[in-house]
């Protein structure tokens, strides 16, 4: 039921983020939003939609009167058999590190962040650079290739999954499950699928649990092994169940925002040859041109948030218990921050600034990581394919989740003839 203090904020009754439209130009439609529209209530998925810079900066910045709680929680409403699998599974309304509040949250990003240094990601490096060889040496330079299965997907997988410590011989399994995690969370599942996923997202965290028990009696120098250090030096600090979390987190998080991200470079890149073109000239533009990706069309366009108490946010009242769709891709476009946003600029000076990593005290703990990935797998195609283009005629498709964003294909040749 809306009530009087709602009745300030402008409605948008036909902004829907998982319609066909705005699935394939979200842009288009952001663009068709009247100047007024920096938050206004979308009936669709009943969230107020926030669409500026400095609103959103606001509220990853306040996470007292901003909840993480809805970060990954389903977007419909869960038939109660779902509800019920996933409760059965261990799989609570708040699941894991980026949708908890203090001091849940600190008890889990702690030792996180400890065992996650950036001693280990530098260490990642020859791995991710061989990963790529070894992806890139299978393609047929004069064939046209998908981008997205031979490099961009497999590749934050393979990053990761050997990271935490997963054996190679469940990595389709792993991502297979994450798939699952993005449409029931971000998407709009039947109810039959939504049991199927609630099944798939239990053995998932059933999985990783046992993972757990099995590392802890046969260490490695695996993040897995990192963890069960620390739990080792006060064990009510960090139990099992809470690993398996930070497990969950990791494996999810590391995976599909590189993948995307690299298919965003990329296609952006080769949209307009003359920026490819560029970075090939130079590879020092390489770093600017993935943090102007990130600005121009992040990999992760959207993040939420509830309100705590009642608040006026952007000009608008807003109740306690609002929830906010925070329109990262938006905030991206805002002039006020990134002067002709409409322009994709690979020498834009404060690029660096976009909010697609979020801020404040859940900022993405992978945003090294992933940023390493993209610009390894970019040098490494600048230099193997410096005349890397688009194959004409391709219409590009978007998985159907309101969070994570990049081409499920993207069909590029590397000596076109
Ligand atoms: C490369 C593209 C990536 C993007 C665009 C991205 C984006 C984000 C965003 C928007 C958040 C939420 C921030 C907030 O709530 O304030 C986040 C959190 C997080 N990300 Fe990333 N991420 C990326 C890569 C990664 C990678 C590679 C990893 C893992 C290795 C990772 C691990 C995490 C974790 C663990 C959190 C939760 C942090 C917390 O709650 O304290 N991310 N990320």
């Amino acid at each position: 039921m809306r009530n009087a203090e709602q009745a300030a904020c402008p409605i948008h009754a036909d902004f829907d983020p998982l319609s066909p439209a705005f699935l394939a130009d979200p842009f288009a439609v952001l663009n068709s939003l009247p100047g007024e529209a920096r938050v206004f209530y979308a009936p669709s998925i009943d969230y107020y939609v926030v669409t500026r810079y400095a609103d959103i900066e606001e509220v990853f910045l306040d996470h007292e009167t901003y909840s993480a709680a809805p970060a990954q929680r389903p977007l419909v409403q869960l038939v109660p058999e779902a509800v019920q699998i996933l409760l059965a599974g261990g799989h609570q309304p708040q699941p894991s590190m980026v949708s908890l509040d203090q001091p849940a949250h600190t008890r889990l990003r702690a030792p996180t962040a400890r065992a996650f240094t950036p001693r280990r990601v530098e260490q990642m490096e020859p791995r991710i650079r061989a990963t790529v060889d070894q992806l890139l040496n299978t393609i047929d330079p004069f064939t046209p290739f998908d981008l997205v299965s031979a490099l961009s997907f497999p590749l934050p997988a393979t990053i990761i999954f050997s990271f935490v410590g997963i054996p190679e011989r469940d990595w389709p399994q792993l991502k297979e499950w994450c798939g699952h995690r993005a449409t029931l969370a971000w998407g709009r599942p039947t109810p039959d699928e939504q049991v199927h996923h609630a099944r798939n997202m239990a053995a998932y965290r059933n999985y990783l649990r046992g993972l757990v028990a099995t590392k802890a009696h046969a260490r490695d120098d695996t993040f897995a092994s990192a963890l069960l250090a620390i739990h080792d030096e006060d064990p009510k600090a960090l139990t099992y169940e809470e690993i398996a979390s930070i497990l969950y987190s990791l494996t999810f998080a590391g995976h599909e925002t590189t993948n995307f991200l690299i298919g965003n470079v990329v296609r952006r890149l080769l949209e307009d040859p003359v920026r490819w073109d560029a970075v090939v000239a130079d590879a020092a533009l390489i770093p600017g041109a993935v943090h102007e990706t990130l600005r121009y069309d992040p990999s992760v366009p959207v993040w939420r948030r509830v309100t705590t108490r009642a608040v006026t946010l952007g000009g608008v009242n807003l109740p306690q218990g609002a929830k906010l769709f925070l329109w990262l891709a938006a905030s991206g476009r805002d002039a006020s921050v990134f002067p002709e946003p409409e322009t994709f600029d690979l020498r834009r000076a404060n690029a660096a600034k976009t909010l697609a990593f979020g801020r404040g005290i859940h900022y993405c703990l992978g945003a090294a990581l992933g940023k390493l990935e993209a610009e390894i797998a970019l040098e490494a195609l600048t230099i193997r394919c410096p005349r890397l283009r688009l194959v004409g005629g391709q219409e590009l498709s978007f998985h159907p989740n309101i969070s994570f964003r990049g081409p499920e294909a993207l069909w590029v040749v590397c000596r076109p003839r």
